[in-house]
């Protein structure tokens, strides 16, 4: 399993139902980051999983954006933790609202692939956050304390694992939360949650070249996992000299 203690900060590209085989080869060329040259710092790639294999010889680290609750059998069209480890992938994306509101993942379902994912040494990213409504009506906290109250295992170790805060009405729309309540609820999750520093949070929802400082400086804020902008090299680049 990788070791992401010794991150300081951990940049996660997803790049939801986008690429192709041209355009990995493009992306590989393209990428202006070398790991071996920033050792502490991490950049995980999560293509859709019919793209993982062409990075497999690359220097990247790489991560699929969901997995079965189920080990094997009888689940036409399924992708198990396990064959994403046998192909070498290393992390998976689990519980991103996406999956959540268009494929009805429940929390049920989550905690399951969780443990999936502890059983075939994958590392999972699991994304919380509130929508709107939640927000306005104040109960941000809440609803992240019940998703992980509900969504995590009962025992692993803060190297088993990346959260992601991915509040729903910042994906994808060009709005980002105010800094302030970024560290607000990333340090909610590890001190009143998790009770321990030492989990590694990720904040997520429209990153770009022209925010993404502002946010990954912030104490507490161990990276950023990157939608939209993780797709156009360009802008990606720009990011990747955190
Ligand atoms: P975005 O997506 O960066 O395009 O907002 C983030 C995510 O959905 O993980």
């Amino acid at each position: 399993m990788v070791e992401i203690k010794n991150f300081n900060k951990i940049i996660v590209a997803n790049w939801k139902l986008n690429g192709s085989t041209s355009f990995v080869k493009d992306y590989i060329k393209g990428l202006d980051y070398n790991p071996n040259n920033s050792p502490s710092n991490c950049l995980i790639i999560c293509p859709p999983v019919t793209y993982i294999n062409q990075f497999i010889n690359s220097d990247y680290l790489i991560g699929a954006q969901d997995c079965s609750i189920f080990k094997e059998g009888a689940y036409t069209g399924e992708i198990s933790s396990k064959m994403l480890s046998d192909i070498g992938c290393n992390f998976c994306i689990i519980g991103h609202s996406e999956r959540r509101a268009l494929f009805n993942d429940i929390e049920i379902n989550i905690k399951q692939k969780i443990e999936n994912c502890f059983n075939d040494h994958i590392i999972p990213i699991l994304c919380v956050g509130e929508n709107l409504m939640q927000r306005k009506q104040g109960l941000t906290k809440d609803i992240i304390k019940d998703q992980l109250n509900l969504g995590l295992p009962k025992k692993f170790k803060s190297d088993q694992i990346i959260l992601a805060y991915e509040p729903l009405w910042a994906i994808g729309t060009g709005i980002i939360p105010k800094t302030e309540e970024i560290h607000e609820i990333i340090s909610f999750i590890k001190n009143d949650i998790l009770n321990e520093k030492d989990y590694k949070i990720l904040y997520g929802g429209s990153v770009k070249a022209e925010n993404y400082k502002q946010i990954l400086d912030l104490d507490d804020v161990d990276g950023l996992l990157i939608g939209g902008a993780s797709v156009n090299i360009d802008e990606f680049n720009k990011i990747l000299k955190f």
